[in-house]
């Protein structure tokens, strides 16, 4: 039965209507939710929604677009203005202006903040001065000395508006298993360098949830990083590491040659089992759908990615120990997969990866991230 209240809610969520999507305007339950901003459905379910923001023209710079991330999002994190690269380009010269200046519109907006990241392991990501760095005669001291430095000034800096840090990322080669190596692994070792990534950030941010963030995802050509994850986290428990939550980036989609099968997510939840029964909780960081093996029917492709979706996101949120569920990007032509060099769309034809198009308008795969957060089991209330 249609009642009043749904079809004003359908009215209101008009603009929210992903296109072709017509069932949703005869199905009450549909409508509602195309018309309740994310934030709303997760805070329901005693979660929050979100998405990563970067201080570009298209994005921060863009009120349109602000406003979408302002109506749908509870939490944000910064696409790139954290990180190291970002804030200290030069040694001991800090640019936190970026960041700053979004910080302040999410202080303002209530949005909550993620910070990402403390320490990213891939050395190309490491500030060249890092990599070029002299660590003299001790150089375990010395890398020891420079970690402190990067967590006391980042946290100082930003202090308690990080309600969650990404201390660690990536520090697992997904080709091999194995711990990443780096010039601030290879004086102190790999797994120790992680662990004292972890006890640096909780002597200087004691009460803010800290982050293993990693890309392993569902399917057989991750087996090897999930299984190289589980390994160094079991290690990290066995040494007693402060360590919170583990980031499942979920940059899901196609990315190698592996064929997708219904197994995957029955490996994905032995995967969640394993982490959620050291205790950890777990978060949704970076999720996207990478569509480079979709057609180019953008009806059929953003099917897919909303299917593909639907299917991730049913099992990922039904763990009960995961609260936080953010994006990378809200709207296509935002999204870093326009421009990653590794996964391309072999026709070059605009990937369709995130839950709004070009022009801000709902696609199934905003209808998809609806149905599953609301379909999720409720939390207990946010400590
Ligand atoms: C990406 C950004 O989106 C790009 O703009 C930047 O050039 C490279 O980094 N995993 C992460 C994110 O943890 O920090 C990455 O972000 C995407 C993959």
């Amino acid at each position: 039965m249609t009642t009043r209240r749904t079809m004003l809610a359908a009215m209101a969520g008009a603009t929210l209507l992903p296109a072709g999507f017509a069932h949703a305007a005869n199905n009450p339950k549909a409508a509602d939710l195309a018309g309740t901003p994310l934030k709303e459905i997760a805070r329901r379910k005693g979660m929050r929604f979100g998405t990563a923001i970067a201080n570009r023209k298209d994005q921060f710079g863009d009120a349109a677009y602000r406003a979408l991330v302002e109506r749908e999002c509870g939490i944000i994190v910064h696409e790139t203005e954290m990180k190291w690269q970002q804030t200290e380009p030069a040694k001991g010269k800090f640019t936190f202006e970026q960041a700053d200046e979004m910080n302040a519109w999410a202080r303002d907006k209530g949005l909550e903040l993620r910070g990402h990241n403390l320490f990213w392991q891939p050395e190309k990501w490491l500030p060249g001065w890092v990599v070029k760095e002299d660590f003299g005669t001790q150089p375990g001291k010395a890398v020891e000395a420079l970690m402190r430095e990067r967590v006391r000034t980042e946290t100082a800096h930003f202090g308690n508006q990080v309600v969650s840090w990404d201390v660690m990322n990536e520090a697992v080669d997904p080709e091999t298993g194995k711990m990443r190596e780096n010039v601030l692994t290879k004086p102190l070792g790999a797994v120790e360098q992680v662990d004292l990534a972890f006890r640096l950030a909780r002597e200087y941010a004691p009460k803010t949830e800290l982050v293993y963030n990693d890309y392993m995802r569902e399917d057989a050509g991750s087996a090897r990083h999930r299984a190289g994850v589980l390994a160094m986290l079991h290690e990290l428990k066995k040494r007693g590491t402060p360590l919170d939550a583990v980031g499942l980036q979920s940059h899901i989609g196609s990315w190698d040659e592996s064929k997708k099968s219904k197994a995957d997510l029955v490996e994905w939840r032995k995967f969640l089992d394993e982490i959620s029964g050291m205790g950890y909780n777990l978060l949704i960081t970076e999720f996207d759908v990478n569509d480079r093996r979709s057609p180019a029917d953008i009806t059929v492709r953003d099917r897919e990615v909303a299917a593909q979706a639907k299917d991730y996101l049913d099992v990922t949120l039904s763990y009960p120990n995961l609260r936080d569920f953010l994006c990378w990007g809200l709207a296509d032509h935002v999204s870093w997969l326009q421009t990653w060099y590794e996964a391309p769309r072999l026709d070059k034809l605009p990937m369709r990866p995130l839950p709004y198009d070009g022009h801000l308008k709902a696609k199934p795969l905003r209808e998809a991230i609806a149905a599953s957060i609301s379909a999720a089991p409720a939390r207990k209330a946010m400590a």
